[in-house]
C-alpha cells in the first residue's frame, strides 16, 4: 500500500460537504474513527499500540523504550481542511515501516510512530494541544477548561474518549521515550515547486500565536436604533481585520490573519452585543510578531473607544521562532542525497518538541502551494518519494 493509497482509504472519514474538504477535530467522532483506523493499520504491521495520558497514540516496533526514533504527525484537520496536512505524515510512517520490513531492516534502536491530538486547535482553539500538554507548554488546568463551540470542555471530551482528564499534562515518561522526532508533512507553500524537488527538510518555523479580541457593545434592533445611538461591536471588530493587513504589511515577512469572527447573537437584523475576533499573527522573531500584535491591539482599542465599546485582548497560544537542530537537519539532508532545506510559516508538533529534543521535518512537494483548504495536494509519486525518504531517514537514525 502507498501513502496516497492509505489517504484514499480514509477519504470518507470527516468529509465536510458543507465547507468542502475535511473537518476532523481532536476527539470528535471522525478523529476517533481515524484513531481506530490507525490502530488497525499499525496492528496489521505487527506494531504494539498504546495511547498515553494526553491522548497521543504510539505504535511501537519492538518494546517501548527510552531514546526511541519516533516519527508521526496528526490526524485532525482545520475546519474544511485538506487531505494531506497531518494524515500524510501518518500514512507515510506506516508505509516507511512496510519499506523497512521489506528491506529486512532490523532496528538497532526502538522505533515508534506517534499520532498527536488536536494539532490544529480546530476544536479547542489551541494548536498542537497534545504536544503542548506532553511538554508542559500549556497549563493542564487551563487546558482542561478549554471549550469547543458546543460548550464541551476538553476534560469532557477526553473523558468521553476513554481518557482520564486528571492525567492531562507534562509527561516526562513519554518525553524520555523520544530520542529523536522526525515529522513528515505536506509542504504548505511553493518552496519545493520552485526548487524542482519532491522532498526537502525543514529549517525553521516562524514565531506565531493566536489572540482573541472580545468586543462588547449593546445588542439592539437593526431598524429601530439610530446610528447615533449605537454601540456596535462589529465596527471595531472590522478594524481588527484591516489593522491586521496593515500591520503585517509594515513588517518584512510578517503575516496576520483574521480567519474567525463570531458575533453574538448573530442575526441579520440584530446589532450584536458582543463580537469575538481571532487573530493569527506570525513573523520571523518574537519582537516582530509582538510588534504586529501591538499595532493591531492599539487599533482595536481606539476603534472600540470611538464606538463606545469595550475590548479585551487575550493571548490564547504562542510559540517563538523554531530553528530545527542544524546538525540533524544537515545529517538528514545529506542522507537523502542533498535535498534542500526550507523555512515554513506553519506550526507543527515537531516545532513544540524542538525546544526539548532533536527534531526534524521532511516536506513533500505541494503543486498547488495551498494548505488548510481543500486544494491542498501532493502527487502520488511525490508521496511515495516522501515515504521512501522517511524510511531512509528512519533506517539511518535507528541503525
Ligand atoms: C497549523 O498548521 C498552523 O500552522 O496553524
Ligand atoms: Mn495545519
Ligand atoms: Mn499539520
Ligand atoms: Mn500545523
Amino acid at each position: 500500500m502507498t501513502a496516497a493509497g492509505l489517504l484514499g482509504d480514509i477519504a470518507g472519514v470527516g468529509a465536510d460537504p458543507r465547507r468542502g474538504g475535511f473537518s476532523r477535530h481532536g476527539f470528535d467522532q471522525s478523529e476517533l474513527e481515524l484513531r481506530e483506523w490507525f490502530r488497525a493499520e499499525a496492528v496489521a504491521r505487527g506494531l504494539d499500540v498504546e495511547t498515553d495520558r494526553n491522548g497521543t497514540m504510539w505504535a511501537w516496533w519492538g518494546p517501548p523504550a527510552d531514546g526511541a526514533v519516533v516519527t508521526g504527525s496528526h490526524l485532525d484537520s482545520v475546519p474544511g481542511g485538506g487531505a494531506y496536512d497531518g494524515p500524510l505524515g501518518v500514512t507515510s510512517a506506516l508505509v516507511a515501516v512496510d519499506l523497512l520490513r521489506a528491506r529486512g531492516f532490523v532496528p538497532g534502536k526502538p522505533l515508534a510512530i506517534a499520532v498527536f491530538a488536536e494539532e490544529e486547535g480546530g476544536r479547542f482553539g489551541v494548536a498542537c494541544l497534545g504536544s503542548r500538554l506532553m511538554t508542559g507548554a500549556i497549563d493542564p488546568d487551563a487546558a482542561r477548561r478549554l471549550t469547543d463551540p458546543d460548550g464541551v470542555t476538553l476534560a469532557d471530551a477526553v473523558r468521553a474518549a476513554g481518557l482520564d482528564p486528571a492525567g492531562l499534562g507534562p509527561d516526562p515518561v513519554a518525553m524520555a521515550r523520544i530520542g529523536v522526532f522526525v515529522e513528515l508533512h505536506v509542504e504548505q507553500g511553493r518552496g519545493l515547486v520552485d526548487l524542482g524537488a519532491p522532498v526537502g527538510v525543514a529549517g525553521s518555523i516562524l514565531a506565531h500565536g493566536r489572540w482573541r479580541f472580545s468586543f462588547a457593545g449593546e445588542g439592539n434592533h437593526a431598524g429601530a436604533t439610530l446610528l447615533t445611538d449605537r454601540r456596535d461591536p462589529m465596527l471595531p471588530a472590522a478594524q481588527v481585520v484591516l489593522a491586521a493587513r496593515r500591520a503585517a504589511a509594515g513588517i518584512e515577512g510578517a503575516r496576520a490573519t483574521v480567519g474567525k469572527v463570531v458575533p453574538n447573537p448573530g442575526g441579520t437584523n440584530v446589532i450584536a452585543s458582543t463580537v469575538d475576533v481571532w487573530l493569527d499573527a506570525r513573523a520571523e522573531d518574537d519582537f516582530r510578531t509582538r510588534a504586529v500584535v501591538a499595532e493591531i491591539s492599539d487599533a482595536a482599542r481606539g476603534a472600540a473607544e470611538e464606538e463606545g465599546c469595550t475590548v479585551t485582548v487575550t493571548e490564547e497560544s504562542y510559540g517563538d521562532t523554531v530553528i530545527f537542530d542544524p546538525a540533524l537537519r544537515d545529517d538528514l539532508a545529506t542522507t537523502l542525497g542533498g535535498v534542500p532545506a526550507l523555512p515554513t510559516g506553519a506550526g507543527h508538533d515537531a516545532g513544540i518538541l524542538a525546544a526539548h529534543l532533536p527534531t526534524a521535518m521532511l516536506f513533500v512537494r505541494n503543486p498547488t502551494g495551498i494548505s488548510h483548504a481543500p486544494a491542498e495536494f501532493a502527487e502520488a509519486g511525490d508521496c511515495t518519494a516522501g515515504a521512501v525518504a522517511l524510511a531512509d531517514v528512519l533506517a539511518h537514525l535507528a541503525r
